[in-house]
């Protein structure tokens, strides 16, 4: 599949997003085009989900799901120790539609999102600060810890701040990817209401991506795209 999407991206690259639509676009029923097109429209560039030594697969699983479930774009996923490796069957394919980033130093993670306008928050049960007060007029990448022992506490130092998911029972924690359900979605919901839209994805990277969403719903993708193009117009 990775060789599959590094052909999409140099056909995209080659001839641009427009003419790799124009190709694909008799392919598509209208239904489906609409559907590309209403979650690209939802897609948030400007909130991202940190994971940190998940060892689980299905809380590795389940996390993808829910990001993109909820139209976060981004993925980022450290593991200095475990691999992060998702149950086949629980994704149901979303993989195919995030940036899944792979980060193996936690502080160079939270760096290079701080560079790039990010605040970032660690998860922390009982924190202060919550979901619900944290200022979400800025872009937020939120941190979510190892299902034992939480978020490390170099990682926990290097980022801005933390927030608890609020709980009013004698539990002390969620479970991990369960905690990633219910403060993703609600920032996610903050966000879309700071932003008056329902999504940010900056036009350049909508168009390539609508390319790239064409081409994953396409079967034998390449070869078509190679064929089509290469015909004298
Ligand atoms: C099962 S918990 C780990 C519990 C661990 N003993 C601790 O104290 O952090 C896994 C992850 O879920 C998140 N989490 C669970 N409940 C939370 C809550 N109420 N508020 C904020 N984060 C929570 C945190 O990211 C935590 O690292």
């Amino acid at each position: 599949m990775p060789a599959v999407a590094d052909a999409i991206q140099r056909l995209i690259e080659r001839h641009g997003p427009e003419a790799i639509c124009a190709a694909l676009e008799p392919m598509l029923t209208r239904e489906r085009i609409q559907r590309i097109d209403t979650v690209l429209a939802h897609r948030l560039v400007s909130l991202a989900t940190i994971v940190e030594d998940t060892y689980d697969p299905h809380n590795a699983a389940a996390t993808i799901r829910t990001t993109e479930a909820i139209g976060i774009h981004q993925l980022h996923v450290i593991e200095p120790e475990a691999r992060f490796s998702a149950a086949g069957g629980v994704t149901r394919g979303a993989h195919k539609w995030i940036d899944l980033v792979r980060w193996a130093d936690p502080v160079a993670a939270i760096r290079s999102l701080q560079g790039r306008g990010f605040r970032v928050y660690a998860t922390l049960p009982g924190a202060p600060h919550s979901i619900e007060d944290v200022d979400i007029t800025h872009p937020i990448a939120v941190a979510f810890g190892n299902e034992h022992d939480g978020l490390r506490d170099s990682t926990i130092a290097a980022c801005d701040g933390a927030l608890g998911v609020p709980m009013y029972g004698f539990t002390e924690s969620f479970n991990l990817s369960v905690t990633v359900a219910l403060a993703m979605s609600r920032l996610a919901t903050r966000r879309r209401a700071a932003l008056g839209a329902p999504g940010d994805l900056p036009d350049e990277q909508r168009r390539v991506m609508r390319a790239r969403w064409f081409a994953l719903k396409v079967r034998g993708v390449v070869g078509v795209l190679e064929r089509t193009l290469a015909r004298p117009a």
